[in-house]
C-alpha cells in the first residue's frame, strides 16, 4: 500500500513544490517579493514552546569570529563561551608584535610591542590597545573539567569598527521614561547572571530620560540642562554617568548612551543642538561606547529658506537630513574610544545610502516598533529597499526586539505569539540587524531567555560576511529568505505570513542557485535533517501560522 503511494506522492511533490496546507492550488511563482497584505493575528494561542537545547557543559565559544577596534582605542571584548564553570581562558598562536598578558605576568619585551591585551582567565576579559592598524589572527580557547573549545579569531584594527551588528540590551522599550542608574546597572547585572552573555550580548543602552526634561512633573527630571561650561547634566535618577559605565565595563560589557540633534530629544529632554563637540567629548570621557543620535526636534532648527527649484530643495533637503550626523559623526571620530554610532532618523532621505559616509554604524531603517504582529511583521518583512547596504560596520537597523517582558513604562509580556517570537528574532537575525534586547532583564522568562540564546541562529546574526538576507522566494503567504554566510553555506528561513498552518514540500533548491548534495541543518532545533540533492530533494515541512523554520544549508564535501 505504502509502496504505491509513493510514486503518486512524488508527483504531487513535483508539482506542488509549495503548497498552504488549506488549499491544493497549483504553484506560481513570484520570484519578486511583491508582498501580499500581511493576514493579522488569529485566535488561535500557543502555549511558549521552547526549541533550543541547552548548551552543553563542554566548552564553546559562541559569538562573532571577527572584532574591530581602531588604532589606539580601548579594546574591551569578553570571550563569551557556555559550559560549565570554573572555566578558563587563553589564548594562543598570537602573532608577532602583539602581547597578551595572562594573570598580571607582564613578560620582558625590547621593542615597542604592536599592542599589548591583557586577558583575565578566569572571565575571558581582553582588555589593553593596539597600536598599528592590521588583521591580527589568534585562537580563543576555553578550558573547563569537561573539556576545552578554541575558536580561530580576527581582530582588525583600522577605521572601521562594529563588524558585526551590535547586540545587547537598550531601556527603550521596557522602562521608556521611567529609566534608573539602578535600572541600568540591574540590566547589566541580569546579562551576566542570566548567561546571555556568554552568547555575545553585549551594550547595555540607556536611552531617551538620562538628562533634565524641559517641563516635566517629575522632580527627579527637573534640573539644569547644563552647566555654566555648557557640559549636559544628567537629571538625578543618574548621579554618577562614569561611575555607572566603569560598572557596565567592569562586568565585561559595554555601555550605551541616546541624544537628539535638536534642541530636545523625542521624550522632550535636552538635546545636544550646539553642544554636539562638548557633547562627544563628555560621553568619550564618562567611558560609552555607543551613542543612539535621535531626530527630534531638529526640524524646528530649519531656516525654511525658499529655493528656485525643486531640485535646489531636495538637495537641501538631502543635506539637511545628513548635517547632524555628520557633525556628531565627526566629533565622534575624534573622541579617544571607539563610540558606535546608531543614526536613529526613520530611514529618512534613504538613509542607507549615505548613513556609512556620515560614521554611522547603524540606521534606523523605520518608524518605532511595537510588540504587535501587524507592527513587526510589517517592519520586518519590508526591509527590501534596505537589504543591500548591509555591511560589516554599516547595519540596517529595522528598532530593537520586542519579546520579554516590555511595554515602555507599563511593562507586560509581549503581545506577540510564541511563534511571532521565533519569527522576529529569526528575521532580525537574517537581516544583519542590530539585536537589542527591549524587556525587563531582571524578570526573564524560560522562554524569552531561550530565544535569545540559541547560539546558531545568533551566528547568522554575527557572521562576518556581513550580508543581509533578501527575500527570493514568494508563494501566497509563504516567504523565502537567504542569506549567504561567511563559510559558503546558506541560511534559508521560511516564513508563514498566513493564518493556517503551511505545509510545504519543497523541492525548488535549484531554482535558487543550490547545487549538489545539501547537508541541512534546522537552526532552531540544532539537529542535522537527511541530506538533500539540490536536483530532486524535498524538504517537507510544516510551518506554524505566522511561524518560522530555519535552515542552513553547506553544501556536502
Ligand atoms: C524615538 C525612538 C525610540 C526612542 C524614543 C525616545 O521615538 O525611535 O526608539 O529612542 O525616541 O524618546
Amino acid at each position: 500500500m505504502k509502496s504505491r503511494l509513493l510514486p503518486a506522492l512524488a508527483l504531487c511533490l513535483a508539482l506542488n513544490s509549495l503548497r498552504a496546507a488549506d488549499t491544493n492550488a497549483p504553484v506560481v511563482l513570484i520570484t519578486k517579493d511583491t508582498n501580499p497584505p500581511v493576514t493579522l493575528v488569529t485566535n488561535t494561542v500557543v502555549a511558549p514552546y521552547i526549541l533550543t537545547p541547552p548548551a552543553p557543559a563542554t566548552p564553546r565559544i559562541n559569538g562573532a569570529s571577527v572584532f574591530g577596534v581602531r588604532p589606539g582605542s580601548p579594546f574591551l571584548f569578553t570571550i563569551p563561551a557556555t559550559g560549565d564553570r570554573p572555566m578558563e581562558f587563553s589564548v594562543e598562536g598570537i602573532p608577532d608584535g602583539l602581547i597578551i598578558v595572562t594573570n598580571g605576568f607582564e613578560p620582558a619585551f625590547d621593542h615597542l610591542p604592536l599592542g599589548v591585551l591583557k586577558l583575565k582567565p578566569a572571565t575571558g576579559q581582553l582588555t589593553g590597545w593596539i597600536a598599528a592598524k592590521g588583521e591580527y589572527k589568534i585562537v580563543l580557547v576555553a578550558k573547563n573539567s569537561k573539556g576545552e573549545a578554541k575558536k580561530n579569531f580576527r581582530i582588525v584594527v583600522g577605521d572601521q569598527i562594529a563588524l558585526t551588528p551590535p547586540m545587547g540590551w537598550n531601556s527603550w522599550n521596557c522602562f521608556a521614561g521611567a529609566v534608573s542608574e539602578e535600572r541600568v546597572k540591574s540590566a547589566a547585572d541580569a546579562m551576566v547572571k542570566s548567561g546571555l552573555i556568554n552568547h555575545g550580548w553585549t551594550y547595555i543602552n540607556v536611552d531617551d530620560y538620562w538628562q533634565n526634561h524641559r517641563n516635566s512633573k517629575d522632580p527627579t527630571l527637573r534640573g539644569p540642562f547644563r552647566d555654566t561650561n555648557g557640559i549636559i547634566v544628567p537629571n538625578l535618577r543618574f548621579p554618577d554617568m562614569k561611575g555607572m559605565a566603569d560598572y557596565i565595563h567592569g562586568l565585561g560589557l559595554k555601555a550605551g548612551l541616546y541624544s537628539s540633534p535638536g534642541p530636545w530629544t523625542c521624550g522632550g529632554c535636552a538635546g545636544s543642538w550646539q553642544h554636539e563637540e562638548q557633547d562627544a567629548q563628555t560621553y568619550a570621557a564618562w567611558g560609552f561606547d555607543y551613542l543612539k543620535y535621535d531626530w527630534c526636534s531638529y526640524g524646528q532648527t530649519d531656516t525654511n529658506q525658499t529655493w528656485p527649484t525643486a531640485q535646489q530643495r531636495a538637495q537641501y533637503q538631502l543635506d539637511f537630513l545628513k548635517q547632524p550626523y555628520a557633525l556628531m559623526g565627526s566629533f565622534l571620530r575624534e573622541q579617544n574610544r571607539d563610540i558606535v554610532f546608531s543614526l536613529c532618523q526613520y530611514g529618512m532621505g534613504d538613509v542607507w545610502n549615505w548613513g556609512g559616509s556620515v560614521n554611522g554604524n547603524s540606521w534606523r531603517t523605520t518608524g518605532d516598533i511595537v510588540d504587535t504582529w501587524k507592527i513587526m511583521s510589517n517592519i520586518g518583512f519590508k526591509q527590501e529597499q534596505a537589504e543591500l547596504f548591509a555591511k560589516p560596520g554599516n547595519w540596517n537597523d529595522p528598532d530593537m526586539l520586542v519579546v520579554g517582558r516590555v511595554g515602555w513604562g507599563r511593562p507586560h509580556p509581549s503581545r506577540l505569539m510564541p511563534d511571532e517570537q521565533y519569527t522576529h528574532i529569526s528575521l532580525w537575525c537574517l537581516l544583519s540587524a542590530p539585536l537589542l534586547i527591549g524587556c525587563d532583564m531582571t524578570k526573564l522568562d524560560d522562554f524569552t531567555l531561550n530565544l535569545l540564546s540559541n547560539d546558531e541562529v545568533l551566528a547568522l546574526d554575527q557572521d562576518a560576511l556581513g550580508k543581509s538576507a533578501t527575500c527570493v522566494l514568494t508563494n501566497g503567504n509563504v516567504r523565502i529568505f537567504e542569506k549567504e554566510l561567511e563559510d559558503g553555506g546558506r541560511a534559508l528561513g521560511f516564513f508563514n505570513l498566513g493564518s493556517a498552518p503551511a505545509n510545504l514540500d519543497f523541492n525548488q533548491l535549484a531554482q535558487i542557485g543550490f547545487t549538489g548534495t545539501q547537508h541541512i541543518r534546522d537552526l532552531w532545533r540544532q539537529s542535522d535533517l537527511p541530506d538533500l540533492d539540490a536536483a530532486n530533494g524535498v524538504l517537507t515541512m510544516t510551518i506554524p501560522v505566522h511561524g518560522v523554520m530555519l535552515y542552513k544549508l553547506t553544501a556536502a564535501k
